[in-house]
């Protein structure tokens, strides 16, 4: 068996290998995708194959799949080229023809959301949707993991640096979302590689979010239990989250980008009663509480 993890040497990807590798699969049976030699020399040291190749490159990806049965395609993080990219890599992949399964980290979005073409974030969902519908119309078996957003992505991004001490400066609203940790993500991903039944999982499409939702109030009451003061949460109007990040010398694209963001919470589009991702941990996701104390006991 090979396997192959484009995006490797990203977040997902280092941790996909991780649980491959504490899963019990032999380092020779997994390739590494890297976009350059030395981002794969910590997977060579393990004994993990690297090839090369480019989203943007489609032949350098079919050189790349020459040989490989499955496949975890981790969706890029190229905002502008993300379409092309997605499409050389399924292009790619039917060329090979030996690709047997292809799991694709798409993203969640709600079926009355998608219809009304009225999210903040459609700009984002957009071209995974254009890639599960090429992934589809491929003929490759493929599971499609539409992944909510990650939990990682508000104490990375939204909550900032100081929050121990300033507490949540966020444009969130009352929003509930079921935010799930990537790790978590990671590792129903990699169950779905190994599962022992290999049709279980093929032409199926999950959803991938926390069994539990929570606030940015929630958040910050946790926040506050970790630190041992009360931090506060507030949610500013747009203008007045503008003016302040950009009085902070915040660029103005991650500004642009956290507002896209604030307003899907607000509206309550990471907010499902659906989800596949615990019977596919075969245990209960990482709470928000767990991954917070993990993030910043630490600290
Ligand atoms: N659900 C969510 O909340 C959420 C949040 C953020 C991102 N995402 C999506 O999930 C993906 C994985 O997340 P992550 O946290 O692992 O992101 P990440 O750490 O930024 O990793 C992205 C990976 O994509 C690779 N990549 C980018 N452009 C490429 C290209 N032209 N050719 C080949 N590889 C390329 C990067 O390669 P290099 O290592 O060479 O740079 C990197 O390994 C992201 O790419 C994005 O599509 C989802």
């Amino acid at each position: 068996m090979s396997i192959l993890v484009t995006g490797s040497n990203g977040k997902f990807g280092k941790n996909s290998i991780e649980f491959l590798l504490s899963s019990g699969v032999d380092a020779k049976s997994i390739i590494a995708l890297v976009r350059d030699e030395s981002k794969g020399k910590q997977f060579q040291e393990k004994g993990i194959n690297i090839r090369i190749g480019d989203y943007s490159n489609e032949e350098s990806l079919i050189k790349a799949f020459e040989g490989v049965e499955k496949i975890l395609f981790i969706s890029s993080s190229d905002f502008e080229n993300r379409i092309e990219h997605h499409n050389n890599v399924i292009k790619a992949a039917k060329k090979v023809g030996t690709i047997k399964h292809m799991i694709y980290t798409s993203f969640f979005r709600k079926e009355e959301v998608e219809k009304s073409g009225n999210s903040s974030v459609a700009f984002v969902s957009k071209p995974h949707i254009i890639a599960e519908d090429l992934i589809e119309q491929s003929g490759i078996n493929y599971t499609i993991l539409q992944n909510i957003l990650y939990t990682d992505f508000l104490t990375d991004l939204f909550f900032g640096e100081k929050v121990l001490e300033n507490g949540i400066f966020f444009p969130a609203g009352n929003g509930i979302g079921n935010y799930a940790s990537r790790k978590d993500m990671a590792e129903a991903a990699v169950n779905i590689l190994l599962d022992e039944d290999k049709q279980k999982h093929l032409n199926k499409k999950y959803v991938i979010s926390n069994e539990e939702s929570s606030s940015f109030e929630d958040a910050a009451k946790i926040l506050s239990d970790i630190s041992g003061k009360t931090l506060s949460y507030t949610s500013p109007d747009i203008a007045t989250f503008e003016n302040t990040l950009a009085g902070l010398g915040v660029p103005s694209v991650y500004i642009q980008l956290s507002v896209a963001f604030g307003l899907a919470i607000q509206n309550n589009e990471f907010n499902t009663s659906k989800t596949d991702l615990s019977s596919l941990l075969k245990r209960k996701p990482t709470t928000l509480k767990q991954f917070l104390n993990e993030t910043y006991k630490k600290q």
